[in-house]
């Protein structure tokens, strides 16, 4: 395996994990990559590691241009273990070589490892390490998506390496934006942000303001494609992402038993339809709550339907639930739905849970006891069209 050349002497030294399909619980369709980068300059620079049992991958693409105990300086830009998991290797083949990081990142890498005799300098924002005609500049990103986090910009080349933000699960054969096809990487993108970024909106505007006055060539991501090509779309996405804004459409999110709560969620359907608003019916039995999220991310009306089982809502609406009460996602439109026999408490919970998330709800949520009938598929409909209203 080889290195990359991505800018002159700035090498892609990363791991291709194809065969990850979840990632802490977001599933991860395409795999994804641990991109780490090589700069060779009067100092060498290694920007992040990769996955622990990626090293190999690492060292051989680092070996196809230099040494490991040829890098001067390894640069931490966030400690999870994706992209730290290959520091102490590093260290063992090379126990001199300056880890820069933060004061976050030392605690986390603390944690995380055995740093006693590591050589480790800690920079904040605003701080630059000359390594001979390039200078590293950091920019601290708390949050986003750790403590820890920070991206490291060149000014000489104008290449932001991001680390998570901006990123992607996706693995592929070419490194860059514009040699994949844009739907796929933007599909991806909405749905990293929205299982991985999302709960941050707040110390991503932050982020974002800053980085809106670097002038960018290319933002060299932590995961995914590298963007060269639709660097202004993607600033532009996570701005608007960021600030909640929101795009007229639907996403119906339900489970059923015996068909009643589904036939409710074709009601909401159809009066979403009525209206011309563009809708999609998600049932949980066949879609993945990481697929979900990525859906919702920039819709303005969430529907959430489950019957009542067991005095609470179906496991897969709750799994659900429970999801999305973490990413916090905020400025939308909700609805809820579903039927139940002798107990309707399924819904109230539902409520309970999203309250703190001061979605504009219809209320009161709308149970029907065993089937609906017409009368009430035409409460849907007008409870519907009162959300569209309001
Ligand atoms: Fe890709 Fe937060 O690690």
């Amino acid at each position: 395996m080889r290195a990359f050349e991505i800018s002159n002497d700035i090498f892609w030294v990363g791991g291709k994990d194809w065969n990850m399909r979840n990632f802490h619980g977001y599933e991860t369709k395409r795999g994804t990559t641990y991109n780490a980068y090589l700069m060779l300059d009067e100092k060498n620079v290694l920007i992040d590691t990769v996955k622990a049992d990626f090293f190999p991958q690492m060292k051989q693409r680092i070996e196809s241009i230099t040494p490991l105990d040829k890098i001067d300086i390894l640069v931490a830009n966030h400690i999870e273990p994706d992209h730290s998991g290959g520091i102490e290797k590093m260290v063992e083949i090379n126990p001199s070589i300056r880890i820069i990081t933060n004061k976050s990142g030392l605690k986390a890498l603390g944690r995380h490892y055995s740093i006693q005799n590591w050589n480790i300098e800690l920079v904040k924002t605003g701080d630059e390490i000359k390594i001979g005609k390039r200078s590293l500049t950091f920019v601290l990103a708390p949050m986003v998506h750790w403590p820890d986090s920070m991206t490291t910009y060149i000014k000489e080349d104008q290449i932001l390496f991001s680390n998570d933000a901006f990123g992607q699960h996706m693995a592929t054969a070419a490194l860059f934006d514009d040699e994949n096809p844009l739907d796929i990487i933007m599909e991806e993108a909405s749905k990293y942000y929205a299982n991985i970024v999302w709960p941050y909106a707040g110390p991503v505007k932050k982020v974002m303001s800053g980085i809106h006055d670097l002038p960018i060539k290319m933002i060299a991501t932590s995961h995914g494609v590298i963007w060269r090509k639709h660097i202004s779309e993607i600033l532009r996405k996570y701005t608007d992402w960021s600030l909640g804004k929101h795009i007229n459409k639907a996403v119906i999110v339900y489970d059923s038993m015996w068909g009643s709560t589904e036939k409710m969620a074709h009601q909401v359907m159809s009066t979403f339809e009525k209206h011309n608003i563009p809708v999609t019916l998600r049932n949980l039995k066949h879609y993945h709550v990481s697929d979900v999220a990525g859906e919702i991310l920039d819709a303005k009306y969430i529907a959430i339907g489950s019957p009542t089982l067991n005095n609470t809502m179906l496991p897969t609406v709750s799994a659900f639930v429970m999801y999305i009460k973490g990413l916090h996602p905020t400025n939308k439109y909700g609805y809820i739905f579903g039927s139940y026999g002798w107990n309707n408490s399924a819904l109230k919970e539902i409520e309970n849970l999203l309250v703190k998330l001061n979605w504009v709800f219809k209320k009161p949520a709308r149970n029907v006891e065993y089937r609906p009938d017409q009368e009430d598929l035409n409460q849907i409909t007008q409870d519907v069209e009162e959300l569209i209203r309001s």
